[in-house]
């Protein structure tokens, strides 16, 4: 029985897992090892897990995962550079001028694209600009700098790594909706502009039963204007507790979404937000929700795992 890592290499797709660097040791660091082709560290990229206080760095767990990816032949997908979440509170409560913004951003760029130049496969420059309505999110980043703080960011992790992949990564932005056409906009013009811009990343964040009709048409309309695209944070949610048809149901939903990426040439693949039950974000955010992922707490696979190994080729 060939680990998805193996069927995903055999297609040259992705198949990634986030993880927590301080669980990469027993059961877990063996699956994760184990079964996937790429990792995301869940946290440990963020701004404000790097730099706690102004000029201070904290890339224990960041490193840990990087050694541990190249230890074990993955790749690494760096989440998260510029973000309006999970930032560290000196630069949240700050006051900055435009200016300082914009050199506060450059410079973080530089320094952690630059720390792992060559080691990142893909970046997640930019995680979730946009408003559901498709309007811009006010951030510290947009307010400052208007839009163009995109921009400015794709191109300054550009020169940090000329060799990652750069993509936009947000969440609802699956089917085609007025979010997602936003962000096709916004790539179609920023590729129109010479802004370097590799792909996007659709988060994939879902309800059982509820994948998008249009997940497909969607991916293809992204790949169309040369773009790449990773569905990067999969999960299916369902109430608790879990089900014999509740996790069919979530079976039949982790092979939809698959067959919908394994479709379109230029989509990349996908990536677990979390393996294990265990390691989800799902409970603490949508309490009564949860047994999102393919491996249950126990680290015992479920039908969403046979699932993927199925439409990754295998039995
Ligand atoms: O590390 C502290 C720990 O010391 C403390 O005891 C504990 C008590 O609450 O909190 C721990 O920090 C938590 C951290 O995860 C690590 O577990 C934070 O409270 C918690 O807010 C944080 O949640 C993360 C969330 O992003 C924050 O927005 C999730 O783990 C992480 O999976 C989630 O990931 C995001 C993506 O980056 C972007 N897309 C959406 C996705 C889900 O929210």
């Amino acid at each position: 029985d060939p680990p998805l890592r193996d069927l995903a290499d055999a297609k040259g797709k992705v198949i990634g897992t986030a993880v927590t660097g301080s669980r990469l040791t027993g059961t877990y660091g063996e699956i994760a090892g184990a079964q996937f082709n790429w990792l995301t560290p869940g946290n440990a990229m963020k701004w404000g897990s790097v730099e706690p206080a102004r000029g201070s760095f904290d890339w224990a767990e960041a490193d840990r995962i990087v050694d541990f990816a190249e230890a074990h032949g993955q790749e690494v997908r760096g989440h998260t550079l510029v973000w309006h979440s999970q930032n560290p509170n000196w630069l949240t409560n700050g006051t900055w001028t435009p200016a300082q913004l914009s050199r506060l951003m450059n410079d973080h760029i530089a320094l952690e694209a630059g720390r792992y130049k060559g080691r990142v496969a893909a970046w997640d420059v930019v995680n979730e600009p946009f408003n559901e309505d498709g309007s811009y999110r006010q951030t510290l980043w947009y307010n400052g700098l208007g839009v163009d703080y995109i921009a400015q960011a794709l191109t300054a992790a550009r020169a940090a790594d000329p060799d990652a992949k750069l993509y936009i990564n947000d969440y609802n932005v699956e089917g085609v909706n007025a979010k997602s056409t936003a962000l096709y906009n916004l790539v179609r013009d920023l590729k129109a502009r010479g802004v370097p811009i590799d792909g996007v990343g659709l988060q994939a964040h879902l309800i059982l039963g509820q994948v998008p009709s249009t997940l497909q048409q969607n991916i293809q309309r992204f790949a169309d204007l040369g773009l790449d695209v990773a569905i990067t944070e999969l999960d299916i949610r369902m109430q608790l507790p879990p089900d014999t048809a509740k996790l069919a149901q979530q079976a039949a939903d982790y092979k939809a979404v698959m067959n919908a990426c394994l479709a379109v040439s230029r989509c990349t693949g996908a990536t677990v937000w979390g393996f294990t039950d265990s390691d989800s974000w799902i409970p603490d955010t949508f309490p009564g929700q949860g047994a999102a992922t393919p491996y249950d707490e126990n680290y015992a696979p479920k039908p969403a795992y046979r699932a993927i190994h199925e439409a990754l080729g295998g039995t």
